[in-house]
């Protein structure tokens, strides 16, 4: 129920990868806060349990092919709330500047004369392979990564997908499991066909699930992939620190040597 003056705001809040354990003290003491949320699909609903007693949530998310609501009326919901509630949480997956449209919304919130505020998450980019022991970086093997997105906003992969396979950079595509095959067929070109790859998909979470390869082999994971859930794919040689990958590696020598 909303009782006494409203002071409208909009706190824009990343919710991290999927554990709620990986959220943010902040972020959580804003959900606490909070007069009515706003909540994306890859934010673990568990989270919403923190909220006060009777806090409306409302679910505006995007899945593939299935969208709650336009973009356009996300914003608008967000202004529309602020001022009959008073303090909107907009909750994210991940950091809602990853990939996210937080600064769209922002701006549009900020066009209302609204107050905002950020309270940056953990991207998935950072914490899913991190979760599984494959560092983005490793001296004298990656002196860098790559954020990319695997499906520009008109479908089609990422020019810099090309870009940064020709670099010695670590790449982490988000978004990319259905442009899957063109993105290893690109990143074959110009990288040794040894050059491990992980796909992991509800990163972080109980049912997460991982495929490690080699880029030559690409074409056997296709099947592995789960398009029901979030993924994202790693590249570069830092995947070998996996501890599957050599398993992997000594079952495939086996395989064909017998
Ligand atoms: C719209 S982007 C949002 C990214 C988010 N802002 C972040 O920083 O993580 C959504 C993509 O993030 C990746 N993603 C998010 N959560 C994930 C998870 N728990 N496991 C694997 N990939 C995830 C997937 O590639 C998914 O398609």
């Amino acid at each position: 129920m909303v009782t006494g003056n409203i002071f409208p705001k909009v706190t824009l809040v990343g919710a991290g990868p999927g554990d709620i354990e990986l959220m943010t003290l902040k972020g959580l003491k804003a959900i606490k806060n909070a007069d009515i949320i706003l909540y994306d699909a890859l934010v673990n609903p568990e989270i919403l349990s923190f909220a006060k007693k009777g806090t409306p949530c409302i679910y505006v998310g995007k899945l593939f092919n299935n969208h709650a609501f336009s973009q356009q009326e996300i914003n608008e919901l967000l202004v529309e709330k602020a001022l009959f509630y008073g303090h909107v949480v907009r909750l994210k997956g991940g950091d809602p500047f990853v990939f996210g449209r937080g600064s769209e919304e922002i701006s549009y919130v900020e066009s209302h004369n609204i107050a905002t505020e950020i309270i940056p998450g953990i991207s998935s980019a950072l914490a899913v392979p991190a979760s599984q022991g494959i560092p983005l970086t490793k001296r004298n093997s990656s002196e860098s990564f790559w954020v990319i997105t695997g499906t520009t906003s008109s479908g089609e992969i990422s020019r810099d997908i090309a870009l940064a396979s020709q670099s010695t950079a670590t790449l982490v595509i988000l978004m990319g499991l259905r442009n899957f095959a063109f993105i290893m067929a690109e990143v074959k070109k110009h990288r040794h066909k040894f050059t491990p790859f992980a796909i992991i998909q509800n990163g972080t979470l109980p049912n997460e699930k991982i495929v490690i390869d080699t880029i030559h082999n690409y074409k056997n994971t296709i099947d592995k992939i789960d398009y029901t859930l979030p993924g994202i794919i790693v590249i570069g040689d830092v995947v070998a620190d996996h501890t599957s990958f050599l398993d992997e590696e000594i079952q495939r020598v086996l395989g064909a040597s017998f």
